[in-house]
């Protein structure tokens, strides 16, 4: 039987440096909280438990941490957050880590962590009392740095602030990411004390007595995410990674640097995403389907052969060979169907579009069911809210609703039926029936001469 291997993910802190009035580890990047890009780079270890330490806003980063669904996973709480050895000792006293032979420790600000360098730290720890995950930082200011004697053993870590000069100058240092013999680790954390320049039990001290054995990693897969300037920095990596699997999965990006896809969209092959686009939350963009320039897409389904040009698209989907743009707005519950159209400044929320119709330009469509092959005329309203309530507005098949026409809705406009331009429809229309309502046109002959003349 092979010994079990618990994790012990650090999300108590505050993060005092994001100036924040939400935990540090719930800042979103790329799509995830921190905390859940770090709780799926454990996924696949497939460990027997994963410990969250939670604190600060405990709620909240407990139920992020649940939401991820990662096998094993229990939350402990440490009430003050009085530093990384306490916070680990917290899970230790509990009892959460009594079935552990190995404890992983990970804190829960590294987004850009991957399974990778995980399983060499624990490939490399084996049965040893410690082995620390470190990296080289052009800038490792900030950090605690890593300090070997002359064989090139480490001796311990000091924190920046309670580092000399000289050790300042060290460029290696902790991630904070730590495989330790659970026998050991409980053993030093018992002893941890507060003699340092933050009056913190630092996880830190405990890899001098343990005399651990380090396995450096590249910045790119392990660095701590302090402030917000290096979230900007996280997110431009993890961007970048996700544009590189999809391009290898087939999806063209025109523009990587400007292209925004959130880790949890799906793009099939031959897709084209065009510049300034953004694919937040969980947007799915089907086969051939383009995209962009400038679209936002929030939880929004495009389907194969699609097009939407210079557009925002929320909680919408369109079917195959829909188009879609320039500037136009579908709102949450919108649905487009195979080949409709949604032209330019129109806005559409709530309604149903049926196959091959379309609504080609400067149109409000709110509440509606439109069947197939109808024709929305420029500038149609959707008289849908009376100041108290919405109500629906149906048109049926082939119909064929005149430039300007407002529905005053409840209403419904039968199939192969037209409204006159510029008409105020407040009563249904029978199918195949035309409705006209507006005054006679009135003519007034030499109207321009006449009121030119002088008094
Ligand atoms: C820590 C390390 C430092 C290392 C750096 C790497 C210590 C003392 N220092 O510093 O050597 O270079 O990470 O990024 O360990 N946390 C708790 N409870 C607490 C304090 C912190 O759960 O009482 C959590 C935080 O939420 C965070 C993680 O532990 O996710 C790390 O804490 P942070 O304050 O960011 O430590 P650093 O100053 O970055
Ligand atoms: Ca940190």
């Amino acid at each position: 039987m092979s010994a079990e291997v618990a994790a012990v993910v650090l999300a108590a802190g505050q993060g005092t440096r994001f100036r924040s009035d939400r935990a540090k580890v719930l800042h979103e990047v790329a799509g995830r909280s921190m905390l859940r890009w770090v709780l799926e780079s454990l996924r696949p270890l497939g460990l027997d438990r994963v410990v969250v330490v939670v604190g600060h806003q405990a709620d909240a980063v407990r139920a992020e941490a649940e939401g991820c669904g990662v096998q094993g996973l229990t939350t402990v709480v440490q009430a003050e957050q009085r530093g990384t050895g306490h916070a680990v000792r917290q899970a230790m006293e509990v009892g959460a880590l009594d079935d552990a032979d190995t404890v992983l420790v990970v804190p829960g600000d590294v987004p850009l962590l991957t399974p990778a360098p995980l399983r060499r730290l624990l490939d490399a720890h084996g049965a040893r009392a410690a082995t620390l995950l470190t990296t080289r930082l052009p800038d490792p200011t900030g950090y605690g740095r890593v300090l070997r004697d002359h064989a090139g053993e480490v001796v311990r870590i000091v924190e920046e602030r309670d580092a000399t000069d000289a050790e300042r100058q060290v460029d290696e240092v902790g991630t904070s990411i730590y495989a330790f013999a659970r026998e050991p680790l409980a053993a030093e954390l018992a002893r941890l004390s507060t003699g340092n320049a933050q009056g913190e039990e630092y996880l830190t001290d405990i890899i001098g007595p343990l005399s651990a054995d380090a396995v450096l990693a590249p910045a790119e897969l392990v660095a701590g995410v302090n402030d917000r300037a290096q979230l900007a920095d996280a997110g431009a990596v993890l961007r970048r990674r996700i544009l590189d699997r999809l391009m290898r999965e087939g999806v063209t990006v025109i523009d990587p640097a400007s292209t925004y896809v959130d880790a949890d969209a799906v793009v099939e092959a031959d897709a084209v995403l065009r510049p300034g686009t953004l694919l937040e939350g969980r947007c799915v963009v089907g086969a051939h389907a383009d995209i962009g320039p400038d679209a936002r897409l929030v939880d929004a389904i495009v389907e194969t052969g699609a097009t939407v040009t210079y557009s925002v698209m929320v909680e919408a989907s369109v079917g195959p060979q829909a188009t879609v743009g320039p500037y136009t707005y579908l709102r949450p519950g919108t649905r487009l169907e195979r080949g409709a159209k949604a032209g330019a400044f129109v806005e559409i929320k709530q309604s149903v579009i049926g196959e091959g119709s379309k609504v080609p330009h400067l149109s409000y469509i709110g509440d509606a069911t439109v069947g197939k092959d109808a024709n929305i005329g420029a500038a149609t309203v959707t008289v849908n809210y009376d100041g108290q309530h919405k109500h629906k507005t149906v048109i049926g098949d082939g119909a064929f609703i005149g430039s300007d026409t407002m529905l005053v809705a409840p209403v419904e406009v039968g199939p192969r039926a037209y409204t006159g331009a510029g008409s105020v429809i407040t009563h249904d229309v029978p199918g195949g029936a035309l409705a006209v309502e507006r005054n006679e046109q009135r003519i007034v002959p030499d109207y321009a001469d006449r009121k030119r003349k002088p008094r």
